[in-house]
This record gives C-alpha cells, sequence and structure tokens, in this order.
C-alpha cells in the first residue's frame, strides 16, 4: 500500500492462476486447476465461468496485465532493496506456486479419476466432469473431497502468500509440507475406497 494507496491487487491475485504461462509443465498442473475451478470444461474449452472471473478481475489473463502488477510491485520494493533483489525474490515465490500446483494437480486428477471410476458419486456439473468443483466449497460428501478443499483453500493460499511476505517458517510448515503430508493421506484414502 505504497503511498497509502489502499487499491488491493496483486499479479497473482487471490487465486494464483494467470493465462497464458510460458512454462510448459506449470501449464500442465494449472489446466487441473483451472478444470477444477470450472473455468474449463474438460476438454479444456472456456466455460461461462471464465466471463465471471474477468469480469471480476480475479486473475490476470494477459501477459501484460500481470507485468504491469510485478512491476508496480518491483517500483516499491526498489525504494529500499535493489531491483535484482527483489526481482528475484518474488521469482522465488512465484517457484513456490509452482512448487505446490505440482501436489495440488495430482490430488485433483486424484479424485477426478474417483468420479469417472465411480468410486465416489460427483456432484459436479456436465461441462466439467469428472473435475470436482473447487467452488463449491465445503460443501462435499467425504473426507477426500475435504481434504482437497483444505488443500485450496488453506496449505496453498499459505505457501504462496506466506512467500510473498517473507515468511520462510509458514510458508514451509505451515504451506508447502501440509500440502505434501494431505496428498499421502488422500492417496492412502484412494487406496483405501478402492478396496
Ligand atoms: C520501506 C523499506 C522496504 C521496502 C519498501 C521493502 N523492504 Fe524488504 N526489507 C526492508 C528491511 C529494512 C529489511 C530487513 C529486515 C530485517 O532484517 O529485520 C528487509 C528485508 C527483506 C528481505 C529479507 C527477509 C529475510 O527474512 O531475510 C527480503 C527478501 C525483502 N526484504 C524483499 C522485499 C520485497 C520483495 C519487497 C517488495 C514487495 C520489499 N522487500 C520491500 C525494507 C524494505
Amino acid at each position: 500500500m505504497s503511498g497509502g494507496n489502499h487499491k488491493v491487487m496483486t499479479a497473482w491475485g487471490f487465486l494464483a492462476v494467470r493465462l497464458p504461462e510460458k512454462d510448459a509443465e506449470w501449464m500442465g498442473y494449472r489446466v487441473s486447476i483451472l478444470k477444477a475451478l470450472g473455468v474449463l470444461d474438460k476438454e479444456g474449452q472456456p466455460t461461462g465461468r471464465l466471463d465471471v472471473v474477468k469480469a471480476a478481475d480475479m486473475a490476470r489473463l494477459t501477459e501484460e496485465s500481470f507485468n504491469a502488477e510485478r512491476n508496480a510491485m518491483v517500483t516499491t520494493c526498489k525504494e529500499c532493496h535493489s531491483e535484482t533483489y527483489v526481482t528475484k525474490s518474488l521469482e522465488n515465490s512465484d517457484q513456490m506456486i509452482k512448487a505446490s500446483d505440482d501436489i495440488f494437480a495430482e490430488a485433483i486428477e486424484l479424485v477426478a479419476k474417483l468420479y469417472q471410476d465411480k468410486i465416489l458419486e460427483s456432484t459436479t456439473n456436465e461441462a466439467t466432469f469428472p473435475y470436482p468443483d473447487l467452488l463449491t466449497f465445503y460443501e462435499v460428501d467425504s473426507h477426500i473431497e475435504e481434504l482437497l478443499y483444505e488443500m485450496f483453500m488453506d496449505f496453498r493460499m499459505k505457501t504462496y502468500q506466506a512467500s510473498f511476505h517473507l515468511m520462510p517458517d509458514y510458508t514451509t510448515w505451515y504451506g508447502l509440507a501440509k500440502m505434501k503430508e494431505t496428498l499421502v493421506e488422500m492417496k492412502d484414502l484412494d487406496k483405501q475406497l478402492r478396496m
């Protein structure tokens, strides 16, 4: 809030998704996440929900809009630090998003496969089946879906938000470690459900 400006806007936004994505591996994870957010259908085509996200400016959907917010942040940081130092710091935090997206995408695909194989009953809509709908939040029927929601709203948020706020302890132990722990638990539940 440089200069007392209370505009609350960051490059990554609240959901930490952006388009386009130059990193192909990361884009792979992003596609799973966007499907689970219901903005892409199962074929990877945009849904009506993408228009809502666009209208509310919930995510940066062009490279220019991402860079504009990122550059504004760097300008603020440069009041006290060198440009190289802060650019590197912000890029490190970007990589924390990628690390959590890797785990999150695997968890999403795990639940999608359970719907696909009719082990769990899917309550999501036709267009995005078999993907879970993250925007149903905690209105879910099983523990494994609850864990996915917790990853989304709690652990993934902590991983990157704490990283951008320069809290290494929080980003690690309350964020990424919890992501990993939860994935292990979900894989275990997946095995039990399939037995
Ligand atoms: C008003 C001056 C100021 C601004 C603006 C500022 N910093 Fe800092 N920053 C500091 C000071 C002072 C410290 C050292 C704090 C300490 O050691 O206790 C610091 C520490 C850091 C550290 C080291 C943290 C650690 O745990 O060792 C990083 C990384 C950092 N800042 C990045 C940034 C980034 C990125 C931004 C912009 C989002 C930013 N800073 C904006 C003054 C500033």
